[in-house]
């Protein structure tokens, strides 16, 4: 294989290079590589990335990817890896706090070889701020621990982490927004750009709605009880006869049908439901009835029929799939949802398509995940090194060819 990446997608000629692991960082690397971009992923030439060990996750989640074993921050390391900086339009790259700085990687280091390279650092806690916290690692959990976040998932009982990995994605997506935005701007302006995205600011946004009214009046949302929206009735998990579906009772129709459906049009138009109320809060004094009537409404029905009923007041409402639904279901099959690939030996794997869907520039997947190292010597080859010196530098570890 050599450098021939296709020409497709909105990121065509793009150059990505990213220094990252498991999910976070190459999910979004990966999603750029899926738009278009060419994408290099670079392990360490001492051992490969620990996402190698997930059977099937990482034939997903490596897609479009060249793969370069390097030694980074040794000095023949940094040489090549600027030589690759040089032609990178985006380096991402995730690792606890300022690492790359403190082994010398700096901004401004990078800049000296590519002033208009976007650069983005994912890290658990930040690049600055405490030393107690800018060097500590970082994963899903932490993220969301660290945030506020977790503490408010889960149930009355106890608090729970959302999975899965939750946060991994959510930061991925977070990386993904910011290099583009910051790109579109080094384009225009021909400065780079450096950002600096801590995965615990990541959540705390996600976290950021129920956490106003504390900041701002001092009252903090309970947990939900039993998935049911904590803040609004008519919101979130009900049980049918056969299955669990949810619902949305959102909008001034909305609410004013379902009351006259579960037979409790009486209680609207009151003080406590004014006419046109347009979301039922847990505080209102109707909040228990309306839950009561909803719970034995849906409950005496089976999820076919309350499915109907709810799309007829234009209440958005939906199944609760098994993931065992999904592949048949026929919106996932119009859509092409789930695709298929083979892998390098020939393996065939299922996993969702790309997303989203691109009208006038359509992504394609057109290589499966590359081998550690798979990619070293053509890369080499393209920076201008002889295969006398790659063998050499093989022989040193400072890179790692394929075998
Ligand atoms: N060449 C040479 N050295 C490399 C290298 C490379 N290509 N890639 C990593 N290293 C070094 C690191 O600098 C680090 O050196 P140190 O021990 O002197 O600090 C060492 O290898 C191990 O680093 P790392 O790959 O970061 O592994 P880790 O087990 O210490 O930490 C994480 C892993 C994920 C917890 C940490 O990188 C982190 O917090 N990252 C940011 C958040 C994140 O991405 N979390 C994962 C979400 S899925």
């Amino acid at each position: 294989m050599k450098f021939n990446t296709p020409k497709f997608g909105p990121l065509n000629g793009v150059k990505v290079v990213f220094s990252a692991m498991e999910i976070a960082g190459p999910f979004s690397a990966q999603m750029l590589a899926e738009w278009g971009a060419e994408v290099i992923w670079i392990e360490n030439s001492k051992y490969p990335d620990t996402i190698r060990v997930q059977q099937n996750y990482k034939e997903l989640s490596r897609r479009n990817l060249y793969a370069l074993s390097l030694n980074i921050f040794s000095d023949e390391g940094k040489e090549i890896f600027y030589k690759l900086i040089k032609e990178a339009d985006i380096f991402i790259e995730a690792s606890k706090g300022p690492a790359f700085a403190k082994k010398g990687i700096t901004d401004e280091v990078l800049w000296s070889h590519n002033p208009k390279l976007v650069i983005a650092h994912l890290s658990g806690f930040g690049q600055v701020g405490d030393p107690n916290y800018t060097s500590l690692a970082a994963y899903n959990t932490i993220a969301q621990a660290f945030s506020g976040y977790l503490i408010q998932n889960g149930d009355t009982n106890q608090p729970m982490p959302a999975f899965p990995y939750t946060a991994d994605y959510m930061c991925g997506l977070s990386v993904t927004s910011s290099v583009l935005a910051a790109l579109y701007n080094a384009q225009k302006t021909g400065k780079g750009e450096s950002i600096d995205v801590a995965m615990y600011e990541v959540m705390l946004r996600v976290g950021q709605y129920y956490m106003m009214d504390y900041l701002n009046g001092g009252e903090m949302c309970p947990r939900m009880i039993k998935g049911k929206d904590p803040l609004y009735a008519g919101c979130g998990l009900y049980s049918c006869k056969d299955g669990y579906i949810v619902f949305e009772i959102v909008g001034g129709e909305q609410v004013k049908k379902m009351f006259e459906l579960i037979g409790i049009s009486s209680l609207y138009g009151s003080d406590d439901v004014p006419v046109g109320t347009q979301l039922i809060s847990r505080k209102m004094q109707v909040n228990d009835a309306f839950e009561t009537a909803l719970d034995k409404f849906f409950g005496e029905k089976n999820i076919d029929e309350a499915l109907e009923i709810l799309a007829s007041l234009n209440v958005a409402g939906a199944k609760v799939l098994e993931v065992s639904e999904l592949q048949s279901n026929p919106q996932y099959i119009a859509r092409q949802s789930f695709t298929t690939w083979q892998n390098n030996k020939g393996k065939e794997f299922t996993g969702p398509n790309i997303m989203p869907k691109f009208k006038n520039n359509p992504c394609k997947i057109w290589r499966a995940m590359p081998e550690y190292g798979e990619d070293t010597a053509d890369i080499m080859a393209h920076l201008g090194y002889t295969q006398d010196e790659i063998s050499k530098l093989n022989e040193a570890k400072i890179i790692k060819t394929r075998g």
